[in-house]
């Protein structure tokens, strides 16, 4: 039997998905530094969690390391749109690296608030995924002890007394629906606790979170493009099923199983904040391998953000050697 014999699939392409404004920022930070200095450039961590945008900038001169003692003496280095702590700022400082921060600026806005917080002297609870490069980042910018959190049950484990002065800060790439329990169960052990109730999300993962639960009542199957290890394209996924429909992550147009189809009518499309549309497109080409596409897109908010490039960047000098 035939693409043509099957019965049609719909697609609805969810509006908005793809690169935020953050992503975009640090895709051309790397362009720009390789344009105005030269490769190599030296990029600490993935620019941004996608195997697909690595590869093509490390094509053009990009060399990718988890770890500053690999950047030799001197050399360009850009720090990743996820931030990093300050003893990584120290440590580029001490080994004279030049530095180009790639760090989103709504990343670096939680920062801020978290040191306000620290040095106002109240206890800072983080809320995220520990281990994650942004969680480690954000940790490692605020001067006390900070406790990780990733659900109420940790909320319940802190050990703080019921009088103290509690703040929040949060990973800006969370689930808006559990971050609001978890804040929830914070207020409730420390009704005074400060913090930005889910506003540390940043918009463009609200927008994309909104844009998954508009487009699952309409379809059998949610399809996230984004890597394994982009926080924000797996809390799409697992938005999409608590609205109960199946969804899966499809890193690569490849990695879609061809089962997944079977009696589906209309499958819904996303992309994480650091997935480029060409996957979109790529993972369109794989399902009309199977079946006869008929693409639709969802209305939904228009975003307008653009964030300046990285001031280092600015000045747009030739390189002193
Ligand atoms: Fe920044 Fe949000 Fe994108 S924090 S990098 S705008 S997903």
């Amino acid at each position: 039997e035939g693409v043509e014999g099957r019965s049609p699939l719909r697609v609805v392409l969810a509006n908005p998905r793809g690169f935020c404004a953050g992503v975009e920022r640090a895709i051309e930070t790397v362009e720009r530094a390789l344009e105005l200095y030269g490769a190599p450039v030296y990029v600490r961590h993935e620019i941004v969690h996608n195997r697909r945008v690595c590869d093509d900038l490390r094509q053009k001169g990009a060399i990718f390391v988890e770890d500053l003692d690999d950047v030799p003496t001197g050399a360009i280095t850009i720090f990743s749109a996820h931030g990093v702590a300050r003893r990584v700022e120290d440590e580029a400082e001490r080994r004279g690296l030049d530095i180009i921060d790639a760090t989103c600026p709504l990343v670096a806005k939680v920062h801020a608030e978290g040191r306000r917080y620290a040095e106002a002297g109240y206890q800072v609870i983080l809320i995220g995924h520990a281990g994650h490069p942004e969680v480690v980042g954000t940790l490692g910018q605020i001067p006390a002890e900070v406790h990780v959190v990733a659900d109420v049950t940790g909320v319940d484990a802190l050990p703080f007394e019921p009088d103290e002065q509690v703040a929040y800060v949060t990973q800006t790439t969370l689930s808006v629906v559990d971050t609001r329990g978890i804040v929830a169960a914070i207020l409730r052990r420390w009704p005074g606790a400060q913090g930005q109730d889910t506003r540390d999300i940043c918009y463009a993962t609200q927008n994309r979170q909104q844009a998954v639960i508009d487009i699952s009542g309409r379809v059998d199957l949610v399809l996230v493009v984004g890597a394994p290890n982009s926080s924000n394209s797996n809390r799409l996924v697992e938005i999409a099923r608590a609205q109960g429909v199946a969804a899966y992550l499809v890193p690569t147009p490849e990695a879609l199983d061809p089962a997944w189809l079977d009696g589906v009518g209309a499958v819904g499309i996303s992309a994480g904040a650091s997935a480029p549309e060409v996957l979109v497109q790529e993972t369109l080409g794989r399902l009309a391998e199977f079946r006869h596409v008929v693409v639709e897109a969802a209305s939904g908010v228009r975003e307008d953000v653009v964030f300046r490039l990285p001031r280092e960047l600015d000045a747009a000098r030739p390189r002193m050697t």
